[in-house]
């Protein structure tokens, strides 16, 4: 685009993203190189990419709408009331978990611009150097590991100063960091009444708690500042690659309320998937429409293998009984589905420092809000922590005896501590601490299925949360190492005393199976594998295996899990799958080409 049409666009629409998002599909181009689906961190990512040249016309389809100046997407510390069950949520549960006494939990997912990551809770983790590099042992693809992706991961982030000015030096490492990315990640940027205390402990025990300096080093063990997706006190989602900038571009179009149902091959290759059929608008009627290049599923790891089934890529024993015609019989499909789980423990505290004033007392929130919205600081900025602890059970713990470690390696953690100086929801009095304690190496499996021919009907989710026994036993030696943490002389007098009395393993074990819930980190359901393996969904370049046309960008090709919240790594990803796709095209993506 020339510099004057550029300037005239954005001086007309300053501020005003919505006015370059289509009304609606009466504004369709004639035709679009590539057609994303979902505008969470792999779609956004990935329409952002293909749009630097200006050669090419990407049009991004979401099932939800827009959702600026909305406060509580905008305001980090209040992303604990996003979900469940609200106007940014699928509003899903699992199906009854067996290894939770049949309870089946909510497993939100964000709807609407930015995807998940609009409703997430900002925790910046890419998960450790062993963890990235099972992605290359699991494609047979080197460029998949951690030597590979940290340039993804570095360049897909804006790390910037916390709002309060302090001095973050020892509080991470910049070498490790991107400071020209479009996401924001910053460590804390308003102190904590326990902040002191956390880092006395590290300091009293260091042998089991060591500091951390930076979790996203490719190291995590030990306990450290907390990085969060924000970008100068405001919640840093997708929706930074889809800011008012690129949305100008000519070759961009977003089309909101539009829901994909399938895709669709040719009329001369059943298997030459670039065509998808959507909903258009809420309750609109079906359309079709066939892109160019490629078709680029992105609508994360549920909805994915959901729409690939809907097109008949997936087990045929599911999918003829329902008869859903088999393009390709796939049972990998929806399979492998890998999630955390965990619980928390939680005390009463001898103290008013807490957030929970923030939470019962309307004039305190109220205030704090005026203050975020005067200069974006204070207590809002922030997410629900200020620290994090990765941690793992001993070499010489009991249970190596019977069972193989589930971790990637070595220094890769097996349990998480997030420390939060307050609970949501808080009681009506009372001040607390609370712990989640998460297992970040699980060994269970579940899988994402359907169950009607209604390619809009709720999926199956079942990610068979502590099916396997060494999952329940990382989190209750995790509970037992928060308990060892709270004992230590650095917290002298400040608990009152714990919520629920936890001291036998079978009284631990019964607290887990009736409080654990999904950490919210679904990944695995399309997974890469080599391009010639038996299972798997998606090659190492992340095209549908059997077909052409079609590439999965986001969480559901991530093969293995990482000890981490699975924002970061799919970022990385899609950053990834943008030079994989320019690389495919080079006639499209010529440098001279750059907008
Ligand atoms: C409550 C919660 C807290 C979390 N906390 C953290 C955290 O602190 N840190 C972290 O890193 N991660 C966190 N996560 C996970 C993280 O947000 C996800 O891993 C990440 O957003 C996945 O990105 P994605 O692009 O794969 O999918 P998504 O972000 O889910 O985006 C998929 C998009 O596709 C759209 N879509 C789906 N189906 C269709 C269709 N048929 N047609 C058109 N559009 C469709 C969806 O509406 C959505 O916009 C959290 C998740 C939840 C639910
Ligand atoms: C689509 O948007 C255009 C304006 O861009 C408007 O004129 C038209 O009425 C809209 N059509 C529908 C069906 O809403
Ligand atoms: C989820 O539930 C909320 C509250 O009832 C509703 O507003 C929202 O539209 C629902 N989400 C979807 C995708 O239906
Ligand atoms: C920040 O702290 C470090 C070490 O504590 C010090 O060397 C550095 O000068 C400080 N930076 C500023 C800007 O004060
Ligand atoms: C979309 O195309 C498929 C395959 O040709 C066809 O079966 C379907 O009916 C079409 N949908 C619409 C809404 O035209
Ligand atoms: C699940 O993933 C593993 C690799 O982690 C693979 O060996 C196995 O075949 C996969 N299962 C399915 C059903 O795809
Ligand atoms: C906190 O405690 C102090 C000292 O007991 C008291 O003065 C103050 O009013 C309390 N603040 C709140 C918000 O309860
Ligand atoms: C931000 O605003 C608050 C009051 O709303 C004020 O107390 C504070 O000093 C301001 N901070 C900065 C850095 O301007
Ligand atoms: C495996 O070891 C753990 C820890 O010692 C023990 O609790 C469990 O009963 C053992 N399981 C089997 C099957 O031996
Ligand atoms: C699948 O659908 C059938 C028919 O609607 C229903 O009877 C059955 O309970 C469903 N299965 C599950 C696991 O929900």
């Amino acid at each position: 685009m020339k510099l004057c049409q550029r300037l005239a666009l954005s001086s007309t629409l300053a501020g005003l993203s919505a006015a370059v998002i289509l009304q609606n599909s009466s504004q369709l181009k004639e035709s679009y190189d590539f057609i994303v689906v979902g505008a969470g961190p792999g779609g956004a990512t990935t329409a952002n990419r293909l749009t630097e040249s200006s050669n090419v016309n990407v049009l991004l389809l979401e099932a939800g709408g827009a959702n600026d100046g909305e406060l509580a997407i905008d305001v980090p510390q209040l992303c604990v009331t996003l979900t469940p069950n609200t106007a940014w949520d699928w509003n899903f549960t699992t199906v009854p978990q067996e290894g939770l006494n049949g309870r089946t939990p909510s497993f939100p997912r964000g709807i609407g611009l930015g995807g998940t990551s609009a409703v997430n809770c900002l925790v910046y983790t890419r998960g450790t150097r062993s963890d990235i590099d099972a992605w290359a042992a699991l494609t047979g693809d080197d460029a998949w590991g951690w030597d590979g992706m940290l340039p993804y991961f570095m360049k897909s982030e804006k790390f910037n100063f916390p709002v309060d000015g302090h001095n973050i030096t020892g509080q991470y490492l910049p070498e490790v960091h991107g400071f020209d990315g479009l996401i924001g990640v910053s460590v804390p940027g308003a102190a904590r009444a326990i902040d002191d205390r956390v880092m006395a402990v590290t300091a009293e025990l260091p042998d089991e708690f060591p500091f951390q300096i930076d979790m996203n080093s490719g190291e995590h063990l030990g306990v450290g500042w907390a990085q969060a997706l924000v970008d100068s006190g405001v919640r840093s989602s997708s929706k930074a690659y889809l800011a008012p900038d690129y949305l100008a571009r000519p070759n961009l179009d977003v089309l909101l309320y539009a829901r994909v149902a399938r895709v669709v091959g040719s009329d001369e290759d059943a298997l030459d998937l670039r065509g998808v059929e959507f909903q258009d608008g809420v309750d609109g009627e079906l359309r079709n429409l066939t892109a160019g290049k490629e078709v680029i599923l992105s609508a994360g790891a549920v909805h994915t293998p959901v729409i690939l089934m809907h097109s008949g890529i997936g087990d045929a024993e599911v999918l003829t009984p329902l008869e859903i015609p088999v393009l390709l019989d796939n049972p990998s499909v929806g399979q492998n589905l890998t999630d955390h789980v965990g619980c928390s423990i939680t005390y009463e505290v001898n103290s008013n420092k807490t957030l929970d004033n923030i939470w019962r007392d309307d004039s305190l929130m109220d205030s704090l809000i005026a203050q975020w919205k005067a200069n974006k600081t204070g207590l809002l900025v922030d997410t629900s922590e200020n620290h994090i602890a990765w941690l793992r059970l001993p070499e010489d713990d009991p249970i190596w005896e019977n069972t193989t470690d589930p971790a990637s390696g070595p220094t890769t953690a097996h349990f998480e501590f997030l420390f939060q100086n307050g609970v949501y929801p808080t009681q009506d009095s009372g001040n607390y601490f609370n712990l989640p304690v998460g297992a970040v190496s699980p060994a269970s499996r579940g899988f994402i299925t359907i169950n009607s021919s209604d390619p809009f009907a709720a999926p199956l989710i079942d990610p068979r949360l502590l099916s396997a026994p060494i999952d329940l036993y990382m989190v209750r030696q995790g509970i037992r190492t928060g308990q060892r943490f709270v004992a230590a002389q650095a917290w002298d007098g400040y608990f009152v005393r714990p919520l629920v009395d936890l001291e036998t393993d079978e009284q631990i074990d019964d607290y887990i199976r009736e409080n654990t819930v999904s950490f919210f980190h679904p990944v695995a359901t399309a997974a890469m594998s080599p391009a010639d393996a038996a299972w798997g969904v998606v090659g190492p370049d992340l095209l549908v295996k059997g077909t052409t046309g079609l590439r999965v960008v986001d969480a559901s090709v991530v093969p293995r899990l990482p000890a981490a919240h699975t924002s970061a790594a799919v970022y990385g990803v899609a950053e990834k799958a943008a030079d994989i796709i320019k690389a495919a095209y080079p006639e499209l993506f010529a440098s001279a080409a750059q907008a």
